[in-house]
């Protein structure tokens, strides 16, 4: 059931869940205010019964009505402080107040405002706009694989309506419909991130982005497994060898630029192994399943590029993302082999585990060659070490380029999807350079710094001057969630970030 967010000026008659704001102190805001003169007093009776709401920010407090009311529940909703009110804490708020609105069971839900002058710190129609983006990012589920769909066990109906109803909705609206756009994104990466791997395997992938891409104006090509060996991406080939599921390379490009525009394109490029057992150097059996997860850079890319799409961004960019399974088989690449890749650069292989890193220097070997763009962005679940480093919380960041960090720093300061610089270092690229080849996949100085060599390995097919980050979000493309139904889930990180620095300083 996917839930309508609405918009409008009146409270709709089929809304039982009214719901009000309320700051620290138990400060009633206008629409409180309101509805406790129309229930004569009736909320200020019972905060004074419930002394332990403060009206923390996504706290809630539900007041169950009469019979003979219109509604069945008042809910107050927490916002803290409005001087320190932020949009960052209206998502919060927000996602909080879901879980309210699910355990009551309630399907048709209204959030009432009125302009409120005492909101300094962020204006009341962002606020509002942000409580709806925070509740819908919340409400994801993913419940495709279910065969019983509307017979759960606890039988709970579903919040299928949530309206804003404020004197300035049409405003609110805008502002939500940008939220939205890349809210539409951030779902489609989780649903690619949660899809199973028997279902998601390259081909069937890359025709799922054709489909779900093309409709929006973006172009959609796929180069197969031929023409990768006609182009000599042996890496990637490599890396796909064991599995019966050839691999693919999709190149996405959106051009939102006049067609005589000569700026060069932004670029985005995601790590896509569909499944990664380790191939011949296998992974411990012990929770392998959660590597399907192993496309989440790539999906991320992809919700990037419909976010991007949906929001009609006035510059072009190309998204490419590498997808391959990494298997173990009689055809599989092993330790020992040395492999080409399409720079030219020879990799000896020395941990089949250690595959990111191959599909990656393919695919930014080809978005340089072909469009050289302003900048490249890579994501992907790279190294087990940036877990070790920065958990599940921040999402390691190597920057070779200090406005495009200072962008990036930004966005993620404005949407909460937290990133940390890392170092870059001649040290680490040196520390990948093989005996026998040119390179190696693994780094000579062993596990330590396993996130700064995977970064150095990297850096080797960056073209000198191409500003360049790259996102290791092996912690962060996965989540688990506090939603029962929904114990572990791709989170959508990068979509959030990526779309609106791109907005804010590279769309016009
Ligand atoms: N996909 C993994 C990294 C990973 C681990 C992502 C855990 C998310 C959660 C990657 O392909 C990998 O296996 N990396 C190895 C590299 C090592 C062999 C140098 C790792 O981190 O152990
Ligand atoms: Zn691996
Ligand atoms: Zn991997």
């Amino acid at each position: 059931m996917t839930l309508k967010i609405t918009f409008g000026k009146k409270l709709p008659a089929k809304a039982k869940t009214l719901i009000v704001p309320v700051y620290a102190k138990n400060a009633l805001s206008p629409s409180a205010k309101n509805l406790d003169k129309k229930h004569k007093g009736f909320i200020a009776h019972a905060l004074k019964k419930n002394p332990s709401f403060k009206a923390s920010i996504g706290q809630t407090l539900t007041l169950s009505l009469p019979d003979n009311d219109e509604a069945d529940h008042i809910v107050l909703l927490g916002l803290a402080k409005p001087e320190d009110l932020t949009a960052l804490k209206c998502e919060e708020a927000g996602g909080k107040l879901f879980m309210t609105l699910k355990s009551l069971a309630c399907e048709h839900a209204a959030l009432l405002i009125e302009p409120d002058n005492t909101i300094k710190s962020v204006k009341s129609d962002d606020a509002a706009a942000h409580i709806a983006a925070g509740l819908k990012l919340r409400a994801y589920t993913f419940d495709r694989y279910k065969s019983k769909k509307n017979d759960k066990d606890d039988k709970t109906p579903d919040l299928k309506s949530f309206t804003l109803a404020y004197e300035h909705s049409a405003n609110a609206k805008i502002l939500y419909t940008t939220l939205e756009n890349i809210i539409d994104g951030v779902y489609t990466a989780r649903d690619l991130v949660n899809q199973p791997p028997n279902h998601l395997y390259p081909d069937a992938y890359a025709k799922f982005i054709r489909d779900e891409l093309k409709p929006l104006g973006v172009q959609v090509e796929i180069i197969d497994e031929k023409k990768m060996a006609k182009l000599g991406m042996d890496a990637i080939l490599s890396v796909g060898k064991g599995s019966e599921r050839q691999p693919r390379m999709v190149i996405m490009r959106w051009n939102g630029l006049d067609k005589a525009s000569k700026e060069r394109p932004l670029a985005l490029v995601g790590k896509g192994v569909t499944f990664d057992t380790g191939g011949i150097s296998l992974k411990p059996g012990a929770g392998m399943d959660e590597m399907k997860m192993d496309m989440g850079g790539s999906a991320a890319v992809v919700g990037t590029m419909k976010a991007l799409a949906l929001s009609k961004a006035k510059t072009d960019v190309v998204g490419i993302v590498g997808l391959a399974e990494n298997m173990p088989s009689h055809n599989a690449y092993r330790p020992g082999d040395i492999i080409g890749s399409l720079s030219g650069k020879t990799i000896e292989v020395l941990n089949t585990d250690a595959e990111g890193r191959l599909v990656l220097a393919d695919c930014l070997t080809h978005v340089q060659q072909q469009f050289k763009p302003q900048f490249i962005i890579d994501l992907a679940t790279l190294t087990g070490a940036m877990m070790v480093a920065l958990g599940h919380e921040y999402c390691g960041t190597f920057v070779n380029n200090d406005d495009l960090w200072t962008h990036m720093e930004t966005s993620s300061k404005q949407t909460g999807e937290k990133l940390w610089r890392m170092p870059l270092d001649e040290v680490w690229k040196k520390d990948m350079v093989s005996d026998v080849a040119d390179l190696q996949n693994l780094a000579k100085s062993g596990r330590f710094a396993g996130a700064c060599t995977a970064a150095g390995f990297l850096e080797h097919f960056i073209d000198e001057g191409t500003p360049w980050a790259h996102m290791d979000i092996a912690g962060t493309a996965w989540r688990k969630s506090d939603q029962p139904t929904v114990p572990k889930y791709g989170s959508g990180f990068g979509v959030r970030v990526l779309t609106q620095m791109i907005l804010d300083n590279y769309a016009g």
